[in-house]
């Protein structure tokens, strides 16, 4: 038997027609890109996350020397809020990315790693996380959940199952 995933999300074609808590939310991500640390690869990225308490907590990736310790902009962001706001959930995280070397007119979509981190968040909030995802240009990509990004994913049930 043939399956088959299906992947659903909403494109808008300019963060303009965005509610104005998603346009502040990714004009904080754009803030945040600025204080990346990324000297190797010459890439920032930028994320906001908006919590359940109200409060925006946003961060950027920050590189290393030793190349596979470079932390990517979705998991600082997401450390920096779970633990100064154990008690809250994120409701939305906004990401962008900006180059040196060409423009960015894609979404910055969250690599494999990150994909994994926010589906187990996701299932400790019990929550859905909301995903605004652009480029320095071009579209903007909403996820309802972050798991949409992850499909047949390894989680914690998997632990459980026999
Ligand atoms: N990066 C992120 O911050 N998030 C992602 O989801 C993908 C990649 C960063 C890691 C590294 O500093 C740079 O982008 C190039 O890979």
């Amino acid at each position: 038997m043939r399956r088959t995933v299906q992947i659903a999300f909403t494109e808008y074609e300019s963060p303009d027609v965005l509610s104005p808590d998603d346009r502040q939310l990714l004009a904080a991500a754009e803030q945040a890109l600025e204080k990346a640390h990324a000297p190797y690869s010459g890439f920032r990225v930028g994320a906001a996350a908006r919590l359940s308490n109200g409060l925006v907590v946003s961060g950027a990736n920050f590189e290393n020397a030793a190349y596979p310790m470079c932390l990517c902009a979705e998991r600082s962001t997401l450390a920096a809020a779970v633990s100064q706001y154990p008690e809250a959930h994120i409701t939305t995280l906004a990401v962008t990315a900006a180059a040196q070397e060409h423009p960015v007119a894609s979404p910055a979509m969250p690599c494999g790693a990150c994909r994994q981190v926010l589906l187990e968040a996701e299932q400790k909030f019990g929550k859905p996380i909301r995903l605004v995802l652009r480029g320095q240009s071009g579209p903007v990509w909403v996820f309802e959940r972050a798991t949409d990004l992850l499909p047949l994913a390894f989680g914690p049930d998997m632990l459980r199952s026999i």
